[in-house]
């Protein structure tokens, strides 16, 4: 399917992230969060059907939803990127690089220990005042009234950003989603954030681009015996953490190792493989995941090869 991207397969280790027809090319792309069943993309998506428009979500079970929903449109100006947007948003566009991005009822987590898996935050507000062009626009709507204000918080006091709180009744909306419908029914109220970027600003990003995510060391022992020894073990860094889980021998009688890597709160799963080559062991990320590139995923297959070259027979 044209539209369907996975975001662990397809576009990490390639660059550009995105294959837009040659029609949808010279726009900026609009990008919603949290899709959901896919409601509002398809209206945009339809409405406006040569506007490139990215949507992300965590919920596979809501992309599959959306994909189908959008194939029977037969949309050809939308991807789908399944992952944690905080991050998406942040490393798969370049600084000016979105027009809009949209974000209809996020959960809210109101318990203040879940406070960290909420979207807006000072992070966000950096993220969105690099990737969106002068003059672009962040919409969110909401019907926790003190989401919408802790959110108009983060992103107002951004020197780049400038928002305003409004009713949404009185803005224009243009389709109503499931959370809307459901809020609505309930007689909640609903509030909407409009933030424009109103400066440059120059983003940071954790994806680091063309470095080699390889380590070749000298080694003559039983490589599994050795990684076994692996099995458990943590490592942090910074805002980077690791932890290496099952250790498994290949049919070629190469190792792979199961990782899973979190980069300030995003986790990735993959798995390292070591290949003997003579007296050396190539230690390298192996090719049924591709993780991002980031100092957590980098850090774990520094600490692997480093671990073979401590523990010689
Ligand atoms: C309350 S639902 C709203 C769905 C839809 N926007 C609507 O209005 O009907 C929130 C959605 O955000 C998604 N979500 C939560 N955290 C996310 C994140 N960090 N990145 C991307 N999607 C996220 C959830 O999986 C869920 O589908």
């Amino acid at each position: 399917m044209g539209f369907y991207l996975s975001g662990f397969y397809r576009m990490l280790s390639e660059q550009p992230y995105f294959d837009w027809p040659e029609k949808l090319q010279g726009r900026l792309p609009w990008v919603e969060i949290g899709f959901g069943n896919g409601e509002f993309l398809e209206h945009l998506a339809g409405a406006c059907p040569h506007q490139p428009m990215v949507g992300m979500e965590v919920s596979l079970t809501c992309l599959d939803k959306a994909a189908r929903r959008l194939h029977r449109l037969g949309a050809e100006n939308v991807r789908l990127l399944l992952g944690d947007a905080r991050f998406l948003l942040r490393e798969c566009f370049e600084d000016n690089g979105v027009e809009r991005v949209f974000m209809n009822f996020p959960c809210p987590w109101p318990k203040s220990r879940h406070a960290r898996r909420r979207v807006t935050s000072k992070r966000f507000a950096d993220a969105l005042a690099a990737v969106l062009c002068v003059g672009g626009t962040f919409h969110l709507v909401t019907d926790e009234a003190w989401y919408a204000r802790e959110a108009m918080a983060f992103l107002g006091e951004h020197p780049a950003l400038c928002g305003r709180l409004e009713d949404a009744e009185a803005s224009d909306r243009p389709v109503a989603t499931k959370y809307e419908r459901k809020w609505r029914a309930l007689g909640k109220d609903i509030l909407s954030v409009v933030v424009e970027k109103t400066a440059p600003w120059r983003g940071e990003r954790l994806v680091e681009e063309g470095r080699a995510l390889h380590v070749e060391v000298v080694f003559e022992g039983d490589l599994w015996q050795c990684l076994r020894a692996l099995e458990g073990r943590e490592g942090h860094q910074n805002e980077a953490h690791w932890i290496f889980r099952e250790v498994f021998l290949g049919n070629d009688s190469s190792v792979l190792v199961q990782v899973i890597a979190n980069d300030d709160g995003f986790e990735q799963r993959f798995f390292l493989r070591a290949v003997r080559r003579n007296d050396r062991v190539l230690m390298k990320i192996d090719d049924t995941a591709t993780p991002f590139r980031t100092p957590a995923v980098r850090f774990s297959l520094e600490e692997a090869a480093r671990f073979l070259t401590k523990n010689l027979p």
